[in-house]
């Protein structure tokens, strides 16, 4: 899985920070499996639930940040005439892996004090669903996004794609949530605006 970056290993480039992210993705479902596991097997201990807490929290707000580096930085410009149907296979498991987490997020909100092994087990049934779609949506993502990236991308490109990466880790590019946001309240804006225009007893009323 692995290595299909070229072996870099710092945040230098594009690749190199795609790259991380997929590696410390792989690292958080094992903690997360390993965490899950224990306490379905009725030996769970604080430190398991810290893990587990952890793990949600990364993959609420890094993995999915992840998710916005691609879907808002990456696939936009690759031509999909060239890419076929790869963008909206990622493109559809990314939602894929956001259902998945949040329901990983109420079993894990709605465990008692002290979680029985159903708990438990409930809690590692979806945590190896989610395992298995991230880790098959990285193979592919390595496998084949990487390769066409190479291919389709221009220097101009990457070098964009790795500021957008940079400044939305320092905060500086709105998250896909904030943009459909702000798109709303725009397009509310301008639908507000043209049925001002559109309607006469508005307009009338307006001069
Ligand atoms: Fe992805
Ligand atoms: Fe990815």
């Amino acid at each position: 899985m692995g290595g299909k970056f070229n072996g870099r290993n710092k945040r230098s480039d594009a690749f190199a920070m795609l790259e991380s992210c997929h590696r410390r993705l792989e690292q958080r479902l094992d903690d997360l499996l390993r965490a899950a596991g224990a306490v379905a097997r009725g030996r769970s201990r604080a430190t398991h639930l810290d893990a587990i807490a952890e793990v949600l929290d990364y993959l609420e707000r890094a993995a999915a940040r992840h998710e916005a580096d691609e879907e808002e930085s990456v696939f936009p410009r690759l031509d999909k005439r060239k890419t076929g149907r790869l963008v909206t296979t990622l493109t559809n498991e990314h939602k894929m892996h956001r259902k998945l987490a949040k329901k990983l997020r109420t079993v894990f909100s709605n465990f008692t004090a002290e979680p029985t092994t159903t708990e438990g087990a409930s809690l590692l049934r979806i945590a190896s669903e989610l395992d298995a779609a991230y880790r098959g949506h990285i193979d592919l993502e390595d496998e084949q996004l990487v390769p066409v990236m190479r291919d389709l991308l221009s220097a101009q490109d990457l070098s964009e794609i790795l500021s957008e990466m940079q400044n939305r880790r320092r905060g500086r590019v709105q998250g896909s949530k904030e943009r459909r946001n702000g798109n709303r309240r725009a397009s509310e804006r301008r639908n507000t605006d043209g049925r001002r225009a559109s309607d006469p007893y508005s307009s009338r009323h307006r001069s």
